[in-house]
């Protein structure tokens, strides 16, 4: 068994119950959208939300009807970004096929990803989940402004680790600290319960990010596009850290190179030589590792249980992760 199927395993019966959930609540009458629905659909990710959903609810009590619209509600959102995100970041393949935009265009893409996000907030006012509701706007209105400040700040490629921390805890981890926040609240959690959980998500969201971004500094096949970061002048960790401790000169001409010349692809590969060689991975991964660290220490203020386990496997699988 994989190390993911053996995650999965304690949770199997309700991920598949969630997943025609999750087809049904895509349903459209537009023919043009539902073959794009049903495309998306064979194309499934990771469903890493729905597990820390789950998951979530498990260490507080039963996973519920409730529950199930939680996870179905979040990966419907989730699905919506990342439609949206291909358009941004003008990316032709995920999950190992073609992207939306890259098939129907970006006029369909942008509206493919706002159906999705409709579906998805009606989905919890259909049937009154409005304290679900609530979490989840909260995640939806920072990634909206986690997308937007990283564009604002890759005009001016002057970014500290500050802005970095911000734009990733906008754009990813809000998502998966709302994830385990209803999980819990879906099962009865207190207010108190409800907090840590999504500061645990919090963490993990951010460590998350972390590894994807260091997948991006990877030649492994990991179904989209990599080394498009410094092609689309996007400043992550790795090259912020070298650029903060490298001489004046170096530092101009990583600059030069990410502004001037980010589609010269021996430029961008020296450019990348040279982060793997002051550093910018080991110090990125370990930056990763602490974030790691605190979302464990926050889970052992649970009681132990079979489930915490799990989410502690799920945590590290978040950043052992090959794609
Ligand atoms: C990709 O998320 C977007 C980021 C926040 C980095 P995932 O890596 O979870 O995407 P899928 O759902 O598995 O494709
Ligand atoms: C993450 O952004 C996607 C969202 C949070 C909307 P990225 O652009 O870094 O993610 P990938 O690498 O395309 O999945
Ligand atoms: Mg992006
Ligand atoms: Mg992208």
């Amino acid at each position: 068994m994989s190390k993911i199927d053996h995650i999965k395993a304690p949770i199997e019966q309700e991920l598949d119950l969630f997943e025609s959930k999750f087809r049904e609540a895509m349903k459209s009458n537009v023919a043009l959208l539902d073959t794009i629905m049903t495309y998306i659909v064979k194309r499934k990710g990771k469903q890493v939300r729905p597990m820390f959903v789950f998951y979530a609810a498990k260490l507080i009590g039963d996973i519920n009807e409730s529950t199930y619209r939680a996870a179905s509600m979040v990966e419907l959102l989730h699905t919506a970004t990342l439609v949206h995100d291909d358009v941004v970041d003008d990316s032709d393949e995920r999950r190992g096929f073609f992207s939306i935009n890259a098939l129907w265009k970006n006029k369909i893409a942008v509206l493919v990803g706002d159906y999705l996000l409709s579906k998805g907030l009606l989905l919890s006012v259909k049937n009154k989940d409005f304290h679900l509701l609530e979490i989840i706007s909260v995640a939806v209105e920072a990634m909206s402004e986690g997308e937007l400040l990283q564009i604002e700040k890759s005009r001016n490629l002057n970014l500290s680790e500050e802005v970095y921390y911000d734009i990733i805890r906008k754009k990813t981890a809000s998502l998966i600290a709302s994830c385990c926040a209803i999980g819990a609240a879906s099962a009865g959690a207190t207010p108190e319960q409800v907090e840590l959980m999504r500061l645990f998500g919090e963490k993990i969201g951010i460590a998350f990010q972390i590894k994807d971004d260091l997948l991006d500094y990877n030649d492994d096949d990991i179904g989209k596009p990599h080394g498009i970061d410094i092609k689309e002048k996007k400043l992550t960790l790795p090259i912020i850290y070298t650029l903060n401790n490298a001489d004046k000169a170096t530092k101009n001409s990583i600059i030069n190179t990410i502004k001037n010349h980010h589609n010269n692809k021996q430029k961008v590969d020296e450019v990348i030589k040279y982060v793997n060689e002051h550093d910018g991975i080991t110090y990125t991964r370990e930056a990763m590792k602490r974030y790691k660290q605190e979302a464990l220490d926050i889970l052992k203020q649970f009681p132990n249980s079979e489930t915490a386990e799990s989410l502690a496997e799920l945590v590290e699988y978040v950043i052992d992760r090959k794609k």
